[in-house]
């Protein structure tokens, strides 16, 4: 077999950028190509976070309000991306009905001290849910601003005492089709599985939420515990979580293994690094009118506006090797 074929890479895709981008698929052929092993592929794990990144309490709550305007509870709650229940985006408000949020418990494990299965309610005993709002940017483009309630990630996780070999954080959502019914379809691979970087979970700004606009967490948005990344593309704000594993491997994550060279683990938002099939420069807020579901286009901001908050997490990182 030729190195080539053992890639299953057309010629005229092998560029530097088609062999990073792919480096997911590179390794697996890799693995399996007999005798061509792993060697010269040192740069497949990324760069350890740096050891010295501090986000002062001023500087993060800078990031838990905005001055602009919230989107209309109308349209966070009707125009959304739950592909358990439909990819299309009206899908969800009207099927998520059959997802039971009560009794809902979450298993918490892998590498820590005090492992358990507890109730949501022991979950978050103690965390007085507070509002933020966050501005969530969708990875095809549009975005809203949203009146989260919630308890700091690392509030929670800190509880369970994780050990030095704890790298990541993998979270899962329900594995459940009578209660999902589009997990009857192979969209993804089920159940949907999300990760951060460990000190990206323990980052102030990162926020398992309970509820919006004040109220309980419709399903459509991921009731009764979901994540959000306000940084990060929407599509890491995993919803309806029943595990959360402290894990040392960069953990399995569902939109990297479907398409990888389209979705990397990372996913910070950056207009500079345009997804494969779209540029990512500009967005458009849904603008919450009956006659315009989105409003002008505006520029997308790096790390979605959060730069001051976490640009210092990625510390000497190549943001487009790492996208
Ligand atoms: N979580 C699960 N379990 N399944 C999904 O399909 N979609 C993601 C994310 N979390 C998704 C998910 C995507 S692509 C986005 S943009 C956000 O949820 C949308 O959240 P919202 O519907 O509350 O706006």
């Amino acid at each position: 077999m030729s190195l080539r074929d053992a890639l299953r890479i057309p010629s005229f895709e092998i560029t530097d950028e088609a062999v990073y981008r792919d480096r997911r698929r590179v390794l697996a052929a890799l693995a399996a190509a007999p005798g061509l092993g792993l060697a010269g592929c040192s740069d497949a794990a990324p760069p350890p976070p740096p050891s010295k990144f501090v986000v002062s309490p001023e500087q993060a709550r800078s990031g838990f309000r905005t001055s602009e305007a919230p989107t209309r509870y109308e349209d966070i709650t009707t125009y959304n991306n739950f592909y358990e229940f439909g990819t299309g985006k009206g899908d969800p408000s009207r099927a998520a009905k059959t997802l039971r949020v009560k009794p809902w418990s979450v298993a918490v494990g892998g590498h820590c001290a005090k492992p358990g299965v507890m109730s949501l309610d022991d979950l978050i005993k103690g965390d007085t849910p507070e509002e933020r709002v966050y501005r969530l940017r969708c990875v095809e483009g549009w975005s809203m601003v949203i009146p989260w309630l919630g308890v700091p990630l690392a509030d929670v996780l800190k509880r369970f005492e994780p050990t030095s070999k704890a790298k990541y954080v993998a979270f899962t959502t329900l594995d459940d089709e009578k209660q999902m019914p589009g997990q009857g379809y192979r969209s993804l691979d089920w159940p949907y599985r999300e990760g951060l970087r460990i000190d990206e979970a323990m980052h102030p700004l990162a926020f398992l939420v309970t509820g919006l606009y004040g109220k309980a967490l419709p399903q459509q948005n991921g009731a009764p515990l979901r994540l959000v990344v306000p940084w990060k593309y929407g599509f890491k704000g995993i919803k309806s979580i029943v595990a959360i594993t402290f894990v040392e491997k960069m953990p399995f994550t569902s939109w990297n293994d479907s398409q990888p060279e389209e979705y990397g683990f990372f996913s910070n938002v950056n207009p500079n690094v345009d997804h494969p099939r779209w540029s990512q420069k500009t967005e458009r807020r849904i603008a919450g009118t009956q006659s315009k579901l989105f409003a002008e286009r505006i520029p997308t901001r790096l790390f979605n506006g959060y730069a001051d908050q976490v640009a210092g997490l990625y510390a000497g990182m190549n943001l487009r090797q790492w996208f």
